[in-house]
């Protein structure tokens, strides 16, 4: 295992999602002590309370999952300018039982990319908001907000050339931000 794992909580489900693309894209501009796993929410059941006592298997592995990263990465599209409700089932599930949440004190960062001018900034800052009554301190600068543009990524999935430099820069932050955090 890496010296950072970090675990990406990606914000749709689409297939062709660019929020999954671009958070494939930015690991690769991470350092080798860290390294990114996906989790998985789409097997997730809708969060109801009365579940609490016994969580579904899906559910304790993503909150395993949680717990073994030293920080968190967060890439999500916007959904009517909120987050869609897919990744608030996830952040809701492993909040709970009242007093189990898996999430404080995680560092995490927030980016994300829309077909939309604003480009993710009314769901990152609804995003923020619940990071924040969670416990789990967000790097505050730079901001991100793509917009899907076309070359946005390269034919290899890679971060193209426009976009290169300012998500190095966002991606180094981040990287020495981490590493502040679990010092
Ligand atoms: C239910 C729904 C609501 C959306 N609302 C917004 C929005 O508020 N702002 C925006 O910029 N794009 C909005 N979009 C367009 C998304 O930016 C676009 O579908 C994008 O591709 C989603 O990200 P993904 O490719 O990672 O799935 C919405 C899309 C859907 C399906």
């Amino acid at each position: 295992m890496s010296q950072y794992p970090i675990a990406v909580v990606v914000g749709s489900l689409r297939k062709d999602s660019f929020n999954r693309k671009l958070a494939t894209a930015l690991a690769q501009l991470a350092p080798p002590e860290f390294s990114f796993k996906q989790v998985k929410i789409d097997d997730l059941p809708l969060y109801n309370q009365d579940d609490d006592a016994r969580p579904a298997e899906t559910v304790k592995r993503l909150k395993a999952e949680i717990i073994a990263a030293r920080g968190l990465l967060f890439v999500t599209p916007e959904y009517n300018r909120s987050i869609p409700g897919v990744l608030k089932n996830a952040i809701d599930h492993a909040s709970r039982p009242y007093g189990q949440s898996v999430w404080g004190g995680k560092p995490a960062g927030v980016i994300g990319m829309s077909v939309g001018a604003i480009g993710t900034a009314m769901a990152q800052q609804h995003l923020r908001n619940m990071l924040a009554y969670l416990d789990v301190p967000t790097l505050g600068q730079p901001e991100a907000f793509i917009q899907a543009k076309e070359g946005l990524f390269d034919a290899n999935g890679n971060i193209g050339p426009d976009n290169r430099k300012f998500l190095q820069e966002w991606m180094d932050r981040y990287v020495a931000w981490v590493k502040k955090q679990a010092a």
